[in-house]
């Protein structure tokens, strides 16, 4: 029976990955590899409690709640990269990712709180990310835009800041800015006026919400933020009224299943997802994996996931590959190219495009 299923397992991921993909939800941070991971905290001889070899470091990865989650983002991940030659490793490691799963367009985030403070220069990494986007669609045709997370952890002023910092180092791989971190301690409505500034100065703008808070984040999000796409949404499951707005409405929902599994707030095992609901229920749900190397999760297995544990048929699932594609912020015509493409490639694996 397993090796059954095993065939049948390599068979779905070998179609899923056939289809060019895209992806929404994604931190630049957390697709770094072990290896770099690992690499960076030698290098730098940091010293961080109970890690003391790479499997130690590895065995981190398991939180109990999201604020854990963030403790390790913030203090072990993110403080392991000291130079702006530290950083280049994440491109890098972005191409590995992105190829690994043909995912031919992103959107990643991208936080530079704990950077700045530990002595990084923001026209440095803004640098740094233009040139790994352009180096990884030169080389490999796959396209990545940024999305800065001026982040709800530290407060107002720091999210000022970071878009204040931004706005002066812009360049054209940086589209939007996004709002992560601590959702219990920094609620939406702390930070309309660094929204309205970002919109009124042409960015996109995205917020996680509903993934640690009720509803009510949500739809303060949406309210006070002029949210345009909302990262995760899994709370909006206990709330009728969301949903029929959210399905009248078309905001896109960036789901990442595994990833809410891992933080354990609203679900605990992938079979209790919302997704299906939300599906079922004709909101735009898109499919993401957040940060896949903490949550041990490729973008190709979490699509097979859907189909093995939420009941999601092959055609359901180009369905949400189409759904991410056309929630992305690329320019009409670009979505209607690659579309074009998605659909040959859905064509020649043998089946109909939605
Ligand atoms: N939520 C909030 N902040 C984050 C996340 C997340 O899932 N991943 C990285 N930073
Ligand atoms: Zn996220």
């Amino acid at each position: 029976m397993q090796q059954v299923k095993d065939k049948e397992q390599t068979r779905i991921e070998k179609l899923i990955h056939s289809i060019p993909k895209t992806e929404i939800h994604l931190h630049l941070e957390g697709l770094v590899s072990v290896d770099t991971l690992w690499y960076l905290i030698s290098r730098n001889k940091l010293e961080f409690d109970g890690i003391n070899t790479r499997e130690d470091l590895e065995q981190q990865f398991d939180f109990k709640s999201l604020d854990e989650f963030i403790w390790f983002y913030i203090n072990i991940l993110q403080n392991a990269f000291r130079t702006s030659e530290d950083l280049k490793c994440l491109i890098t490691d972005a191409k590995t990712y992105l190829s690994r799963n043909n995912i031919v367009y992103a959107e990643i985030f991208f936080a530079p709180s704990k950077f700045v403070q530990n002595g990084l220069e923001f026209a440095e990494m803004m640098q740094i990310l233009h040139d790994g986007a352009q180096k990884l669609q030169s080389e490999d045709n796959i396209e990545i835009k940024f999305i800065i997370d001026v982040s709800r952890s530290y407060g107002i002023e720091n999210a000022e800041q970071n878009l204040a910092l931004t706005l002066e180092h812009l360049n054209d791989s940086i589209i939007g800015i996004g709002l992560g971190g601590s959702e219990s301690q920094g609620p939406a409505e702390l930070f309309p006026s660094v929204f309205k500034k970002a919109i009124d100065k042409g960015l996109k703008v995205v917020a996680h919400a509903g993934e640690d808070v009720d509803s009510s984040s949500i739809w303060n999000s949406i309210k006070f933020l002029k949210a345009q796409r909302i990262g995760h949404g899994i709370s909006a499951r206990d709330d009728a009224k969301l949903i029929e707005y959210l399905q009248k409405t078309g905001i896109p929902l960036e789901i990442c299943p595994t990833s809410n599994v891992f933080t354990r707030k609203f679900i605990q095992r992938l079979e209790d997802h919302p997704i299906r609901l939300f599906f079922d229920s004709g909101i735009n749900v898109t499919l993401n994996t957040d940060d896949p190397t903490l949550f041990n999760i490729d973008l190709v297995e979490e699509y097979y996931n859907m189909y093995n544990h939420l009941d999601f048929t092959i055609e359901e699932l180009f369905q949400l590959m189409k759904n991410t594609l056309f929630a992305t912020f690329l320019p009409q015509e670009k979505k209607s190219a690659l579309w074009e493409k998605t659909v040959a490639a859905i064509k020649r694996a043998g089946y109909l495009a939605p």
